[in-house]
């Protein structure tokens, strides 16, 4: 399972030295009660102009790597697509830093005009939609949106975005299902197995 707290300035204000103590404890609880889970630490990063900064610091929390590139979640604001997004993408793909942009879905731009996507491709960024956009935990013009952008091949790959067992539980098995009836079993399997596990493959699991 890969932890992925929010760091979002203002809101969420989690920091490298605020995450590591409570993942490490974690990791100790499980493993003093013999749960055979591993874990590793990433992180969901709302965009802000720190990103440049924290990633010349090295102290970005990335969740693997992607194409040879470290690779990071990126989250947008759900109002709209921010202000000066491709030039953050441009600046980290010349860095060679991958971003990953979360649940684009989920964007009010993109729900309205869905081919908005393809500026932030463009810059370099790749998409993780989310399990439950596919089915309907979300309002039903998002699952239309979900699936027309998965038919438009811009998914990378699908994540649970798991926050708790009630509202937001894992719904990586029925979004599989309904990946395979969509578009086939192979690309079901791609999308919320073998790409996520190659994309993390690399990190330190524990
Ligand atoms: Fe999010």
């Amino acid at each position: 399972m890969m932890c992925t707290p929010h760091w979002h300035l203002g809101r969420y204000d989690n920091h490298i030295y605020d995450v590591q103590g409570v993942f490490d404890e974690t990791v100790r609880q499980l493993h003093a009660h013999n749960i055979p889970l591993k874990l590793a630490l990433g992180a969901e990063i709302r965009m802000c102009t720190e990103i440049v900064q924290w990633a010349q610091q090295a102290n970005l929390p990335v969740i693997g790597q992607w194409q040879s590139k470290p690779a990071f979640l990126l989250e947008m604001s759900h109002s709209h697509i921010p202000a000066g997004i491709e030039n953050l993408l441009m600046w980290l793909k010349q860095h060679r830093i991958q971003a990953i942009i979360v649940h684009p879905e989920r964007n009010r731009d993109i729900l309205k005009h869905p081919e908005k996507i393809k500026r932030l491709h463009d810059a370099g960024a790749i998409f993780q939609g989310t399990a439950g956009s596919f089915t309907d935990t979300f309002k039903s013009d998002v699952q239309k949106v979900t699936w027309q952008l998965l038919e438009e091949g811009y998914f990378a790959y699908v994540a649970s975005d798991m926050h708790d067992l009630s509202r937001r539980y894992n719904q990586m098995a029925e979004c599989r299902e309904l990946i395979s009836q969509h578009v086939g079993d192979e690309q079901a399997q791609a999308l919320t197995l073998t790409i996520p596990q190659s994309i993390t493959q690399s990190i330190n699991w524990q």
